[in-house]
C-alpha cells in the first residue's frame, strides 16, 4: 500500500515508518518538527535500506496537506498531534487548534482526494477516571484535561464522520503507556525538556542525565503503593498500526481498539527492570502523589486480538533493554 504517515518523525511515527517500510509499503511521511527531528527520518531510511519520502509540513497548512492528499494514497496513519498534559492545561487553545482543527483538515483533504482509509492515535486517556480494570472499549469516555479532550474530539469526529457517509473505514487506536524502541537503538522517544513520562526519565537517569527518579507516590491502593501501567513496547505498538491497516478493509466504519499489553506494572518495577537492563541501580526517591494521577489502569487486549488480530509479544525487560540500547547510543537523544 501506499501510506501516508503525518507526524512521521515523531516517536511513534517515526517507528511506524519503520516497520511500514519492512513490510513492503511505500511511505510518505510528514511532520511540522516542532517536537522531532528529521534525523529520526534518515535513520529510519538507513535502518530500512528503503525511500522515504519526507516533507516539512504543518496539519493547519490546508493548501499544502491538499496538495499532497491529492498524489493519492490508500490510507493516512495520524499520529502529529501534540501531547503533554501539563502543557494542554496552560494552552488549551493551542492543543485545541492542532490536535482538533489539524485532524479536522486532514479529514477534509482526505475526502477531496478520496482516502477513507485512516488508522488514528487515539490514547486510553479518553477513558478518564477508570472505574475498572481491566479496561474495555466499552468503558465510559471523559476527558480529564484539555489533551483527553482533543483525543475525545478527533475520535468523536471520526465517528460521527463514518455515520453519515458510506465508505469510511477508520481504527481508532487507544495506546496504553508506549515505551522502549527499535531493537537497533538507532531511533527512539527523544522528549525536548524535563521529560513527563516515567521511562525517558528513568532512562536519562542511568546515563547521568538527571540525578535520581522522583517516584510520584507510593501510598495508592496496588501492591507496591505505586501506580500501576500498561507499558507497551513501541515496536509493538508500531506492529499492532500495521495489523489495523491489514484489516481496515473489514471495517465498516469507524472502530474503537485498545492497543495495550494487558498487565500492569509498578513504577518500582520499571524501576527495577531498567535498573537490570542499564546494568546498575537508578537512584529513586518517593515524592507525594502528581495531580491527576490514577493508582493503576491496564488494558483488556482481547478487542485487539479479535478485530485485527494483534497482541503484544515484548515484555518489561524487553522494552527497558531496547529503550536503554538507544539512551546509551544516544544520550542527548537525536542531538547527540
Ligand atoms: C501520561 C498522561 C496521559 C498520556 C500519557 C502519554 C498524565 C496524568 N497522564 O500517562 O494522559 O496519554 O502520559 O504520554 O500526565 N511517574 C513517576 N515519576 C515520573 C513520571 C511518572 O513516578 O517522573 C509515575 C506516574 O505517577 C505513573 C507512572 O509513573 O504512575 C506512569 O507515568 P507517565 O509515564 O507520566 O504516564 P501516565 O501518567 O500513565
Amino acid at each position: 500500500m501506499k501510506v501516508l504517515v503525518t507526524g512521521g518523525a515523531g516517536y511513534i511515527g517515526s517507528h511506524a515508518c519503520l516497520e511500514l517500510l519492512r513490510a513492503g509499503h511505500e511511505v510518505v511521511g510528514f511532520d511540522n518538527l516542532s517536537n522531532s527531528s528529521e534525523k529520526a527520518i534518515s535513520r529510519v531510511r538507513e535502518l530500512s535500506g528503503k525511500p522515504l519520502r519526507f516533507e516539512r509540513l504543518d496539519l493547519l497548512d490546508k493548501q499544502g496537506l491538499g496538495r499532497l492528499m491529492k498524489e493519492g494514497f490508500d490510507a493516512v496513519m495520524h499520529f502529529a498531534g501534540l501531547k503533554a498534559v501539563g502543557e494542554s492545561v496552560e494552552k488549551p487553545d493551542l492543543y485545541r487548534r492542532n490536535n482538533v482543527e489539524g485532524s479536522a483538515n486532514l479529514l477534509a483533504a482526505m475526502k477531496a482526494a478520496d482516502c477513507r482509509n485512516l488508522v488514528f492515535s487515539s490514547s486510553c486517556t479518553v477513558y478518564g477516571a477508570v472505574q475498572k480494570n481491566p479496561v474495555t472499549e466499552s468503558h465510559p469516555r471523559a476527558a480529564v484535561n484539555p489533551y483527553g479532550e482533543t483525543k475525545l474530539a478527533v475520535e468523536d469526529m471520526c465517528f460521527e464522520l463514518a455515520r453519515v457517509e458510506k465508505g469510511w473505514r477508520i481504527a481508532l487506536l487507544r495506546y496504553f503507556n508506549p515505551v522502549g524502541a527499535d531493537a537497533s537503538g538507532c531511533i527512539g522517544e527523544d522528549p525536548k525538556g524535563m521529560p513527563n513520562n516515567l521511562m525517558p526519565f528513568v532512562m536519562q537517569t542511568a546515563v547521568g542525565r538527571r540525578d535520581k527518579v522522583r517516584v510520584w507516590g507510593n501510598d495508592y491502593p496496588t501492591p507496591d503503593g505505586t501506580g500501576v501501567r500498561d507499558y507497551i513496547h513501541v515496536t509493538d505498538l508500531a506492529l499492532g498500526h500495521l495489523a489495523a491497516l491489514g484489516r481496515l478493509d473489514r471495517f465498516d466504519g469507524a472502530l474503537a481498539v485498545n492497543l495495550g499489553a494487558g498487565r500492569g506494572y509498578s513504577v518500582l518495577e520499571v524501576i527495577r527492570a531498567a535498573s537490570k537492563a542499564a546494568g546498575k541501580d537508578i537512584p529513586y526517591e518517593i515524592r507525594p502523589r502528581r495531580p491527576g494521577d490514577a493508582a493503576a489502569i491496564w488494558a483488556d487486549p482481547s478487542f485487539a486480538k479479535k478485530s485485527i488480530g494483534w497482541g503484544a509479544t515484548r515484555g518489561l525487560d524487553e522494552m527497558c533493554a531496547d529503550h536503554c540500547r538507544w539512551q546509551t547510543q544516544n544520550p542527548e537523544g537525536f542531538a547527540s
